[in-house]
């Protein structure tokens, strides 16, 4: 038996209202001043303000938080982890005003990455991966969603999951894995997008087969994928036992949220263009509203409508969408801020919205996404004042500590030479 006491924190933060956190309760944070968390066997056992001398054994490890907060490890539910590649000669394009749907009209965009995907080596598209994870771990993430989606092939999709199941093997952060076969129009199907839909519908079988993924996901958007399309190739997911996760209203609203609510997706995501109506509708399910201001950022557009959700009573989630072509960047404490700034969420809602509410989304809100007894011990400690502080000071890392499942996997080393 392990047992490990963290102490002096000067203050710990989590929501530990019941998932999905919607509306109002999203700024309910409980917050303890002076705090130690005491761990046994990679769970939180207690938790506690002020004397803790009581609680320790000759077994006890102690370890000195120095007056940093603590929040929960981040969840961060929506990225594009393994590709090929990068996409930095469409900077300047994009940088001049050429559209992102245009780029992607033109054989560039998505379709570019997955031919740099499609060459790159099993090993090659692993060490790009690990390297990506490792910075998003330094960054106090500890759980993650990771989607395929840059094969548009069978062989190409499988070799990208697998490079994930061996991540998920092999790396502190705990990754889940969905399948986005359908990210995508390849050129050569141009003229022929039924019997494209008819491929990825039989994929879905071959990679449930091969458990290799345990979401499905569809890009559902004007010059992508129809809504129609997206109810067929996401029915045939669920029906397979695919839980569903669908990229909507990034550009246009298009009947993608109405598809996804239907099937009980779990999350919606994007939103930049979610229509009122479709605000009220979510607002009356579990599925999260995933939204990801990092991407608005970056293409210079509209930012999601995260205080009418969360005003008309939705449960809502950011996540980094980390991706080569919209969101090239693993920070995902910069997504929390511009959550902060762009996005008008409370510093309160934006930690609910990294935590127990993408951990929900994974259903995982029994295990983590608050700092409570009986979860898994994955602690970000942060060299700040307080939770305001956090995320307000933008753009750089204020991780001091994370610690995985009780273990100490991340330190901020400040060595200036
Ligand atoms: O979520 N919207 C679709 N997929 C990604 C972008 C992928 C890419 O441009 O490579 C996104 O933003
Ligand atoms: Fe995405």
């Amino acid at each position: 038996m392990s047992q490990l006491l963290i102490y002096n924190i000067k203050t710990l933060y989590s929501n530990n209202n019941l998932a999905p956190v919607k509306g109002k309760l999203m700024q309910d944070i409980s917050s303890i001043d002076n705090a130690y968390i005491f761990i046994e066997d990679k769970i939180i056992k207690n938790i506690g303000s002020g004397d803790y001398k009581h609680l320790i054994t000759k077994d006890t490890e102690v370890f000195d938080a120095l007056n940093s907060i603590a929040i929960p490890g981040l969840v961060d539910s929506h990225t594009h982890l393994v590709f090929g590649g990068s996409r930095e000669h469409e900077f300047s394009k994009k940088i001049a005003g050429v559209d992102y749907l245009d780029i992607l009209k033109s054989g560039g965009g998505i379709l570019s990455t997955v031919q740099q995907t499609k060459e790159a080596s099993f090993e090659e598209l692993y060490n790009q991966a690990k390297k990506s994870l490792d910075i998003m771990l330094s960054f106090g993430v500890t759980t993650l969603e990771a989607k395929s989606g840059y094969g548009l092939e069978l062989e190409t999709e499988i070799k990208s999951l697998r490079v994930l199941k061996k991540l998920k093997e092999n790396h502190p952060i705990d990754v889940h894995i969905t399948y986005l076969g359908a990210h995508a129009l390849p050129s050569e199907y141009k003229t022929r997008r039924e019997e494209f839909i008819e491929t990825i519908i039989n994929d879905l079988e071959v990679i449930k087969n091969e458990d290799l993924a345990e979401y499905a996901d569809v890009f559902c958007e004007t010059g992508v994928f129809t809504a129609t399309e997206t109810k067929r190739i996401l029915s045939k997911a669920k029906a397979l036992g695919f839980k569903l996760r669908v990229h909507t209203d990034e550009i246009d609203s298009i009947g993608g949220t109405e598809v996804a609510l239907d099937l009980e997706a779990k999350t919606v995501d994007h939103l930049m263009a979610i229509t009122d109506e479709d605000i009220k509708k979510i607002a009356k399910t579990n599925t999260i509203a995933n939204l990801l201001p990092s991407t608005s950022f970056f293409l210079n557009k509209e930012f999601a409508p995260a205080r009418k959700l969360i005003d008309a009573g939705a449960a809502v989630s950011v996540s980094s969408d980390y991706n080569p072509g919209s969101t090239p960047s693993e920070n995902y404490q910069l997504t929390l801020q511009i959550s902060g700034n762009k996005l008008r969420m409370l510093p309160q809602e934006v930690l609910t919205a990294a935590t127990i509410n993408p951990a929900f989304s994974l259903d995982l809100e029994n295990q983590v996404g608050s700092l409570q007894v009986g979860k898994q011990a994955d602690i970000l400690l942060l060299d700040c004042k307080n939770l305001d502080y956090f995320i307000y000071h933008y753009g750089i890392n204020h991780t001091k500590f994370v610690f995985k499942n009780g273990k100490l996997v991340f330190k901020q080393q400040q060595e200036l030479i």
